[in-house]
């Protein structure tokens, strides 16, 4: 019977505790994709008393940002500032994990080579167009993203999460509904984790055994022709037995689509509905873990406290990540560690947060004004 307050190894990463700072992406980084002190400032507020924090998806290449300010490890000059963000999270008692991506036809149009690359084409906005890759791009993805896990180990982070979610590239490849490729990066569940599989292969390779190696996957894909929780199921088990440490399970709950002219564009979300239940992903979550066999980390509205708490209890997951009830209120995991719960500041679910970065903004928050994007 586990609590929130008992440690957890991950390959040789120690977690003083069982709650996690999932990836949130602020937008508080420079144009060239380096570490400001607006990062600084909302990392260290937010590393005192999680035992792990995942640091925002970290594109790598500078075609692949999710924002404009979106971090990025696609060049050594990057390192020094990531090692300041490492150190400063670090200090504080956190483990640090940094998510390394690369957003596909979802990306911000910036320009670039890879920009809009896509396993066939599926367009997520107007100003994107998107390509099919060929076989030497996909080579050359894989490398640039083993090239920035080294990076992430080189400035000191104790693991990196391949972001294999929401709907950018990877997940793109993933999803039956982006993915009609008929070479052996589509096809059935397997085929379409080809990609993911050979990037973390080449990760591996680059970082060593002893390296923690997180994925974020998709339980689900709530919207027409996405990945079924099987397919997840599939995937979780290839990656487990190619030697990924942790899974970190997220979701697409719902889509909605953009009109412009005759055509449409989906827009996947990645955190639940004001309507849904705490921790409505907790379930899928546990199922993910039986079936792959390895530590899971469960996200989805388990801010207030309940559904976290009982979640580890119960052993269904390892470990619980708070995402915006942590931007409206830094201090609501040591609040919930030291049963305190009523003294949480609410995150009331606006999406300020989402709705600030979507329009290129810095993060924002209705209820938290003292975040460094105001
Ligand atoms: C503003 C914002 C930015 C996010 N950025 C990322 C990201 O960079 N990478 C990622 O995997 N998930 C991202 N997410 C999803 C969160 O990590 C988390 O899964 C989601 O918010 C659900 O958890 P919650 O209900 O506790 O907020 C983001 C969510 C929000 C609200």
């Amino acid at each position: 019977m586990a609590t929130l307050r008992d440690e957890v190894m991950i390959n040789g990463m120690r977690l003083r505790n069982r709650v996690a700072l999932p990836p949130l992406t602020t937008n508080y980084g420079s144009p060239e994709g380096r570490v400001t002190d607006a990062i600084i400032q909302f990392y260290t507020e937010r590393s005192k008393d999680v035992g792990l924090v995942i640091v925002e998806a970290t594109t790598v290449r500078s075609d692949g940002r999710i924002v404009p300010g979106s971090l990025g490890l696609w060049e050594d000059g990057q390192v020094a500032g990531m090692a300041r963000l490492a150190d400063s999270i670090k200090k504080l008692g956190a483990a640090a994990v940094l998510q390394i991506s690369h957003a596909g036809a979802r990306c911000f149009p910036g320009g670039g080579e890879m920009q809009g690359a896509s396993p066939s084409g599926f367009a997520f906005r107007p100003d994107v167009a998107p390509f099919d890759m060929n076989l030497t791009q996909i080579e050359r993805m894989i490398s640039d993203f083993a090239d920035a896990a080294g990076r992430a180990a080189d400035a000191g982070f104790d693991g990196v999460e391949i972001h294999g979610a929401h709907l950018y590239l990877i997940s793109q490849f993933l999803s039956p509904l982006t993915n009609q490729r008929n070479d052996h990066y589509g096809g059935d569940a397997r085929g379409r984790a080809t990609l993911a599989l050979e990037v973390v292969r080449a990760a591996r390779e680059r970082l060593g055994k002893d390296y923690p190696i997180l994925f974020r996957i998709n339980a689900v894909e709530k919207v027409e022709g996405g990945q079924t929780v099987e397919d997840a199921l599939a995937v979780s088990r290839i990656l487990a037995f190619e030697g990924v440490d942790t899974l970190d399970v997220s979701l697409i709950p719902q889509g909605s689509w953009l009109e412009v002219d005759d055509r449409r564009f989906l827009l996947p979300a990645s955190a639940f509905p004001e309507e849904q239940p705490a921790g409505a992903n907790v379930p899928l979550t546990a199922r993910i873990r039986e079936a792959a066999g390895i530590p899971v980390i469960a996200v989805g509205k388990l801010g207030d406290g309940t559904v976290a708490i009982e979640s580890v209890h119960d052993s269904l997951v390892d470990v619980v990540a708070l995402g915006r009830q942590m931007i409206a209120d830094p201090d609501s995991a040591g609040k919930i560690l030291a049963g305190k719960e009523s003294e949480i500041i609410p995150c009331d679910e606006c999406m300020t947060c989402f709705a600030s970065i979507r329009k290129g903004k810095p993060m924002t928050c209705k209820v938290n004004r003292n975040l460094p994007g105001e």
